[in-house]
């Protein structure tokens, strides 16, 4: 073999890169361990499947300088996307309210989000699930049409990323529940900035995370009230309590509308037979509620034990939660809190960094 690049023949040069290009598919032992950097994950691209190294957008693009983007997080329950159509259709809706040009159509998009989960499915552990992230970005802003090498037009991405890794080291709070605490950061409410367009302009949920990581005590999440002083949502989640045996949540108005949070008010509590309401949530009635919880697309629905410090009823996870889950587990045809604890030994990564959730794993 030999040993300096200039010496090499373009044949061994070709082969190099070939190898280098498809070594996953030869060497890769454990694709699902520890390897999150480049396991041979595909991106679709603006209609192509790159790696994932290789999906780039401009510094110029008006998502980097405007935080002018819509994206979409959905997961798999066996495989199977939940809900998928009903994500779409939600960013179809801040796509037409931004005006972002799409040539797409949502069954397009659907159809390449399916693409994109066959071509990354070797590299994923037969017990995983494909958390699927869409964005979609305007592109250049037209003073830098002229930079080369970029697309001009919108961005679409669709990256399918292990579920395992976005709620890594999660599973305990399933028993344990959370402590949800109020921020000064508030919410910034639709007379400002609709927030049921799921966009990226999320820096004030980054405050309000950083805020909470300050406060005493462990499992912090940040809990933001809208101008009028009632509970709004979480920096990545929908908020309920339950009293006297209802479901309550805030009304659909400065808040996302999350795709879990109408599963839970339009299906499982009709099948279960509780009576789901969305009203104004004031602080004294997460004080005095019996159980609360928190809903999002990775982790379904997590427990909410405690309120600024104060334990909601008696401070532990509620039969109402307990029963919603479980039925939602039954329908998707998975244990949800059983498979998220049993990823947790799996992978404990960068506990320390920021998550949509919290700014510090305290
Ligand atoms: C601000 C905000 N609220 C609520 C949610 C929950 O929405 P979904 O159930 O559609 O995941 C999210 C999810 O990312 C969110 O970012």
């Amino acid at each position: 073999m030999c040993s300096s690049r200039q010496g090499c023949s373009d044949k061994y040069l070709h082969g190099c890169w070939w190898l280098a290009r498809n070594r996953v598919k030869f060497i890769w032992k454990n694709p699902w361990g520890d390897k999150m950097k480049d396991a041979g994950r595909v991106v679709w691209f603006n209609g192509k499947l790159v790696p994932e190294s290789e999906a780039k957008i401009s510094i110029y693009d008006s998502a980097l300088m405007f935080g002018d983007m819509v994206f979409e997080m959905t997961r798999s329950f066996n495989g199977r996307q939940f809900k998928l159509r009903e994500h779409i259709n939600r960013l179809y809706a801040g796509i037409k309210i931004l005006r972002v040009p799409m040539t797409l159509s949502p069954d397009e998009m659907e159809k390449a989000v399916h693409e994109t989960i066959e071509a990354n499915q070797p590299f994923f552990a037969p017990d995983d699930e494909h958390r699927i992230l869409i964005d979609v970005t305007r592109g250049l802003l037209g003073l830098y049409h002229d930079v080369v090498g970029h697309e001009k037009g919108t961005n679409v991405i669709i990256a399918d990323f292990p579920l395992r890794w976005t709620v890594a080291g999660m599973g305990r709070l399933f028993d344990g529940g959370i402590n949800s605490v109020i921020t000064s950061q508030r919410a910034i409410p639709a007379s400002l900035l609709e927030p049921k367009i799921k966009n990226r302009s999320r820096m004030f949920y980054m405050m309000a995370n950083i805020e909470a990581s300050a406060m005493e005590g462990k499992d912090n999440w940040a809990l933001l009230l809208d101008p009028d002083g009632f509970i709004a949502e979480g920096t990545g989640s929908n908020f309920f309590i339950v009293k006297d045996g209802n479901v309550i949540t805030p009304e659909p108005r400065n808040i996302l509308r999350g795709i879990s949070r109408a599963y839970i008010l339009e299906e499982l509590c009709s099948q279960l037979g509780i009576k789901a309401i969305e009203k104004n949530i004031e602080t004294y009635d997460v004080y005095t509620a019996d159980e609360a919880f928190l809903t999002s697309t990775p982790l379904c629905m997590l427990p909410v034990t405690r309120f600024n410090g104060t334990p909601i009823g008696s401070g532990t996870v509620g039969p109402v939660y307990k029963r919603l889950l479980k039925q939602w587990s039954e329908n998707a045809g998975v244990d949800i809190a059983a498979q998220i604890k049993a990823w947790n030994e799996a992978h404990q990564l960068n506990a320390d960094a920021p998550t949509p959730y919290r700014f510090k794993g305290k």
